[in-house]
């Protein structure tokens, strides 16, 4: 169940050039899986802008967002003290009762912050954890030190060879990670299309397609899956790998 809550900004911080976190201070009983993500209403823009949750506690909520257009420009000049309006809590989230004993997380780019809220999930109910990260450049690596801190193993990989395994995460999978149960993903669809045609082990991606109400009433987010159409915003963002239609 999503609510609209207003949020205070406790902290909103460059990690990288162009991606941000935003620590925000309210009730985040709404939050009830990792995976799961809010919808932020911003002065002056008619639509809300989709963010997933990072990590949350009792009080906060922490959201990792990269600045490419208006909206997100707008919320890297925010300050402390600052209101946010937010549909909290949409989304299915990730099911974690279908891990197994060694999990791996895969996470390119902007997908990775809601992998670190579900690894946490994962260590708590005494998983073992790998997490693949996938970037252009070492310049866009943020978070690879923060997965380490929790006790996952961590790759990274960069396309251009700059940090760590030079080529997409599938290489870094095939070169590093030989035995997993299971998997969850974030990332850009080809991304998650050319994992699930590398790995034969099942699991769940997440899609951060684009949207527009974010609750249900639009359709604007229809995706072809093997039990009919669905929606991101309300029936996903997460989809077994089994059911997609690619
Ligand atoms: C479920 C979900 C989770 C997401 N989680 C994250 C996250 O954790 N971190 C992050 O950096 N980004 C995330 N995104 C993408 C993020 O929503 C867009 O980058 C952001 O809305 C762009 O807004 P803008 O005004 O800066 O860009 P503009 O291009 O100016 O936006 C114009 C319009 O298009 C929409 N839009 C643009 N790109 C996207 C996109 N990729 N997905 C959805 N709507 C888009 C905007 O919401 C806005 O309504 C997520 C998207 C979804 C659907
Ligand atoms: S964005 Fe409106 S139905 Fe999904």
């Amino acid at each position: 169940m999503y609510k609209n809550v207003i949020y205070t900004i406790l902290r909103n911080e460059p990690l990288t050039d162009a991606v941000w976190r935003l620590v925000l201070e309210g009730d985040t009983q709404w939050i009830t899986r990792p995976g799961q993500f809010v919808d932020i209403a911003l002065e002056g823009r008619f639509l809300r802008r989709p963010i997933s949750v990072c990590d949350a506690d009792e009080r906060t909520v922490t959201l990792i967002y990269k600045v490419v257009g208006e909206g997100t420009r707008q919320m890297a000049a925010m300050q402390p003290g600052e209101r946010l309006d937010l549909l909290t809590g949409l989304g299915n989230g990730f099911d974690t009762a279908k891990a197994a004993a060694h999990t791996l997380l895969v996470g390119g780019g902007v997908g990775v912050p809601p992998l670190y809220g579900l690894a946490k999930a994962l260590l708590a109910a005494s998983r073992r954890v790998t997490v693949v990260l996938g970037f252009n450049t070492a310049a866009e690596i943020f978070y690879a030190d923060e997965f380490e801190r929790l006790g996952c193993t961590t790759v990274v990989a960069t396309a251009d060879g700059s940090r760590g395994v030079k080529g997409f995460v599938t290489t870094a999978i095939a070169e590093r990670v030989p035995d997993f149960g299971y998997f969850y993903a974030c990332g850009p669809l080809p991304m998650l299309r050319a994992l699930c045609d590398t790995v034969e082990q099942e699991g769940q991606l997440s899609f951060e397609e684009r949207m527009g109400c974010g609750f249900g009433a639009c359709m604007g987010c229809s995706c072809r899956t093997k039990q009919g159409t669905k929606r991101v915003c309300k029936e996903g963002p997460v989809f077994e790998k089994s059911e997609v239609i690619w």
